[in-house]
């Protein structure tokens, strides 16, 4: 008899499943999202409804937590730290890992670099549905990647990969990518929800039965998100994204999800024409190009995981020509600068109502953390006074409603940074100074603040008030 057959619509962005097509997603409210799949019942495995008699009394034993071993965790590290740093130490046995990007970001890349890094006795299997072996290999020439143990696989038919995985038992299997490949049982065509959420199964399966590490390369959309669904996510150990402006060199390596480690660590690469290169101190290289004597330009110290990355932020205070003034931020989150600029213009009587605003963080960096507050508002209000702040200073800090100035967490790791790339002066909350064991220690200047109010003279010796 034929499998059943049956039409489903599934909306591309959250995977939510519907009988009928729909113009909105009723789950992640996208507009038309929805696509037609056919899905064919699964074969009957057995066993779901089957009595419990039917199972072997092994199969049914619970385990003790104390008895759960938890020494046979292996990781296998990659040597490139920055990528070993987001991956909390290494690549974990049996675990999936996703890799999403941008195209062109240089997902493949740092694919075909890892082969070259990882342990030598590691055999490593690359399968890619996109690329001609001699084109991977002509990449690979390029990047210097030369490792015997690297075998190549063109394929796109999941079951022969996870077949050929169990066969040859390579040590390290990367998928790239993920959009590309197919599961013969469905009739959708590859990269539709049904299709990724089924191969990534698969390759869990494989993973986990095998016990090797399997590294998938996803897509991402023009949202930002996985393209597939965010089901995606949910299935695989971690997930690490790929960012960076294509036209700018600094690529930054991120881990949303991580089961196997923090999620707040970030890996800074330059693309370069040998491949990635790993940016160690990227305070120094962010800092680089930074103007002197002009208004509106500070520095910022925020926390990335456990290291402290000093960024410069640049706002660009104008006169407006529109009725309501521009607010445009990059790099910082643009309620959080619009409720700054409300507390300068309420506090210290700063007239932002007619003037534009623009905020930028140079080097492409995110940073959205609360502590980078104090520095953006004195880039604001260098900007509006149109006088610049000494280039030595840094800032950093939370600013509340009331204009206080409010104590941030890992103060000591980012005086630390400040003192070792040159700066003199650092700004920070006096309720942290006071928390400080030996201020002197550090070799920097540090100003305790209450409120923004004292920022003035800071930036204006003797003229606070005016
Ligand atoms: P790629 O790894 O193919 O991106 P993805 O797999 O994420 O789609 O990277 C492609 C880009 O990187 C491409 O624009 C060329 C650039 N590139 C370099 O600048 N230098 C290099 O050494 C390599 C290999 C790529
Ligand atoms: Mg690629």
């Amino acid at each position: 008899m034929a499998a059943k057959q049956k039409s489903v619509y599934v909306c591309s962005s959250c995977g939510y499943e519907s009988p009928r097509w729909n113009g909105r997603c009723p789950e992640c409210g996208e507009w038309n999202t929805f696509t037609e799949e056919v899905q064919t019942a699964p074969p009957s495995g057995g066993g779901r409804n089957a009595p419990s008699a039917a199972y072997a009394p092994e199969l049914l034993r619970m385990e003790p937590i104390h008895q759960v071993s938890t020494t046979d965790e292996v990781r296998y590290t990659t040597e490139i730290p920055e990528l070993d740093r987001v991956l909390g130490g290494g690549i974990v046995k049996g675990s999936l890992l996703l890799l999403g990007g941008d195209p062109g970001i240089g997902k493949s890349t740092l694919l075909l670099q890892i082969c070259q890094h990882l342990r030598p006795d590691l055999t490593i299997l690359y399968v890619s549905g996109e690329e001609s072996k001699r084109q991977i290999k002509l990449r690979a020439d390029r990047l210097g990647v030369t490792n015997p143990n690297l075998y190549l696989k063109t394929e796109t038919d999941i079951d022969a990969i996870c077949t050929t995985v169990e066969q040859n038992r390579p040590d390290l299997v990367m998928i790239d990518s993920i959009q590309t490949m197919n599961c013969p049982g469905l009739s959708s065509s590859p990269g539709s929800v049904s299709q990724v959420r089924e191969c990534t199964n698969r390759l869990l399966r494989c993973a986990k039965s095998q016990e090797i590490p399997i590294l998938i390369v996803g897509h991402v959309n023009k949202d930002g998100a996985i393209a597939g669904p965010k089901v995606l996510e949910h299935i695989v150990d971690a997930v690490l994204h790929f960012e960076g402006e294509r036209n700018m060199s600094y690529r930054i390596l991120r881990a949303i999800k991580n089961r196997y480690g923090s999620t707040n660590e970030i890996g800074v690469f330059e693309m370069g024409d040998h491949g990635l290169i790993q940016v160690e101190n990227p305070s120094l290289t962010l800092l680089m190009e930074r103007p002197s004597g002009v208004s509106g330009v500070t520095v910022a110290c925020a926390m990335e995981g456990t290291r402290p990355i000093l960024a410069e932020i640049q706002a660009l205070v104008t006169r407006s020509a529109l009725s309501s003034p521009r607010r445009m931020t990059t790099g910082v989150n643009a309620n959080m600068a619009s409720l700054l600029i409300a507390v300068l213009e309420k506090r210290l009587g700063a007239p932002f109502s007619h003037l534009d605003v623009y905020v930028n963080v140079v080097g492409g960096l995110r940073i959205d953390e609360p502590a980078v507050g104090l520095s953006l508002v004195l880039a604001l209000l260098s900007g509006v006074r149109d006088v610049p702040v000494d280039e030595h200073i840094v800032a950093i800090g939370e600013v509340g409603l009331a204009g206080e100035v409010r104590s941030v967490s890992q103060v000591e790791a980012r005086i630390a940074e400040s003192a070792k790339l040159g700066f003199t002066r650092c700004i920070i909350p006096r309720q942290n100074i006071s928390s400080l064991s030996s201020p002197e220690k550090y070799g920097i200047q540090l100003i305790g603040i209450r409120s923004i109010w004292e920022l003035i003279d800071i930036l204006e010796p003797g003229k606070a008030g005016k």
